[in-house]
């Protein structure tokens, strides 16, 4: 089980709000993938999976935008990952309703997906949310008349 309280926290709330959020629904697939009987339960496991990525289109698009706003100078960089991580994960999706092929999914879901999500909470996220949070407090001073 992934842990909110054991996982880095970042200096925006409201990614910090969307990884909770995701680690919820990882906990539930986990819970039904390891279950006793998770082809009893593909409703509750194809739901679950699409709320993943449904999840990842809204956070990363609103995470995207504030990079853009603030000039991140990795922006691209940033990008990139979040790219290729919604076609991955669109693509794990698919496979898994075509072919209900349930040793792949949870290799996906249960060691790929949170392993890729700790490097880049630790790696991209943390560096993002530091650097907007900084220049937006800047903005926010220079807009009072604060001055360093
Ligand atoms: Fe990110």
């Amino acid at each position: 089980m992934l842990d909110h309280h054991h996982v880095p926290q970042v200096d925006l709330n409201f990614m910090n709000r969307d990884c909770e959020e995701t680690l919820g629904l990882c906990n539930r697939l986990e819970a039904l993938l390891e279950g006793d009987a998770p082809m009893d339960h593909i409703d509750a496991i194809d739901g679950d999976f699409s709320a993943l990525l449904t999840l990842h289109h809204k956070h990363f698009a609103r995470e995207n935008r504030e990079m853009e706003k603030y000039g991140f100078p990795a922006y691209g960089l940033h990008l990139a990952e979040h790219c290729h991580l919604l076609e991955d994960m669109r693509v794990e999706l698919e496979h898994w309703r075509a072919r209900r092929d349930l040793v792949r999914l949870k290799d996906y879901l249960l060691m790929e997906f949170p392993h890729w999500l700790m490097n880049h909470l630790v790696q991209m996220d943390t560096v993002s949310a530091t650097y907007v949070n900084r220049v937006r407090h800047c903005d926010l001073d220079q807009g009072e008349g604060f001055k360093g």
